[in-house]
């Protein structure tokens, strides 16, 4: 979430920019604007908790003068039991550049000053809340970040999912510049109509890497979203710094797979969404995963638009073979990562795909099936944080 603050010049000090100590209120303003436009201060007094700042960390990075519009976001960066971490950026509009960011440490205590756990209400607020930003085309996507340094990760949901599946690795995964968009069609980016081809996708991904002064990111890609990768591995090369293809594959759909699009296309025609999304949770989840990790994957499921399901079943329909493209993908720094119950993708395909990169790693998650980042997020979030590291390393 974020919103913008113009700087007025009794917010400036003597050498004519924001002055330093001005900072904490005006990032305070924006939290405050967070909560009062998702659930209001009473999400706190309902629960019996007041937010303690323990600590306040704040970096510097440029200036900002009288006229500058910032923009702030603010983003959970880490939570405990009894404690959560909120991480906010300011960036001036102008130029995009980071401003300040602030890292606070808030301790949820009782009336008598004890520790508390932090209510559920809160969290829920906290990570629901994306930023948007409108491309050239005209299209509005919902993006949602954690960290600001290191490697930009550029995480890619499928379908029919939304950049919600990926809250385990933003708060777990430390030192990179973590960016989850929701899809054209999807989530909060869903004013628009999803697009009919993956082409497309990759176009708004690549739009928003420039709209957000990013050159080249790691491109993380679930199942449909490693379609995404895979298009943008395809026709911006030049845009990855390194590929991870997750519970995906690289070839068309067949012959049965492309009937069995049509007749899901007509199902949700004719009798609606129910029968088709009931069928493909079916088929997610490992037999160990847990109850309410399925409910909140069928209650996101359930909200998508049924145009949406359509455009994109239609897109992975016609998605051409993309295994040449594998090939080609020699020198890219590329992990590989399935479910060993994954009936969908299942681990013989990503296994040839991981041979088909020269230098790929694989890793093989047990315990989960289709969703590892949401069945087993710790296996997951130490693959990547590993992958990241090397990479940032530069080994
Ligand atoms: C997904 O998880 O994105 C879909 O199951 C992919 C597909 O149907 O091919």
């Amino acid at each position: 979430m974020s919103i913008r603050l113009t700087i007025y010049p009794d917010e400036c000090d003597a050498f004519g920019h924001l002055n330093q100590a001005s900072y904490l209120a005006l990032f305070e303003r924006a939290r405050w604007e967070l909560l009062a436009r998702g659930p209001g201060m009473d999400v706190f007094a309902e629960a019996g908790v007041w937010p303690a700042v323990r600590r306040a960390t704040i970096d510097y990075h440029a200036g900002a003068w009288p006229g500058d519009v910032l923009e702030f976001s603010t983003a959970l960066a880490g939570r405990g039991r009894t404690s959560f971490t909120l991480r906010q950026e300011a960036s001036r509009t102008r130029d995009g550049k980071l401003v300040a960011a602030l890292e606070t440490v808030f301790v949820c205590i009782d009336r008598q000053e004890r520790p508390v756990e932090v209510p559920a209400a809160v969290l829920a607020a906290l990570t629901a809340a994306p930023r948007r930003t409108t491309l050239p085309s005209g299209t509005t996507i919902a993006w949602e970040a954690a960290g600001h340094e290191g490697i930009p990760v550029l995480f890619v949901h499928g379908y029919p999912l939304d950049r919600s599946m990926w809250q385990n690795q933003l708060v777990g995964i430390t030192g990179h510049r973590l960016i989850a968009p929701d899809l054209r069609g999807f989530g909060d980016s869903s004013e628009a109509a999803a697009p009919d081809a993956m082409e497309a996708h990759a176009s708004d991904l690549v739009a928003l890497l420039d709209a957000l002064a990013i050159d080249r990111a790691v491109v993380v890609g679930l199942s449909m979203g490693g379609y995404v990768a895979l298009a943008m591995a395809e026709r911006h090369r030049d845009r990855l710094a390194g590929l991870v293809l997750m519970d995906t594959r690289a070839g068309a759909d067949d012959a049965d797979g492309r009937a069995g699009r049509d007749a899901a296309i007509a199902t949700i025609r004719e009798k609606g969404a129910g029968p088709v999304l009931g069928g493909l949770a079916d088929k997610l989840f490992a037999e160990s995963t847990a109850a309410g990790v399925r409910e909140a994957v069928a209650q996101r499921m359930g909200r998508v638009a049924p145009a949406t399901l359509v455009a994109s079943l239609a897109a992975m329909r016609d998605r051409p073979d993309r295994r040449p493209v594998l090939a080609g993908l020699a020198g890219l720094p590329t992990l590989v990562i399935v479910g060993t119950e994954d009936r969908i993708t299942p681990p013989a395909v990503a296994r040839e795909m991981a041979a088909a990169v020269a230098g790929a790693e694989l890793v093989e998650v047990e315990g989960a099936a289709h969703l590892p980042p949401l069945e087993r997020p710790a296996t997951v979030n130490e693959a990547l944080q590993a992958f990241l590291d090397r990479l940032g390393r530069g080994v």
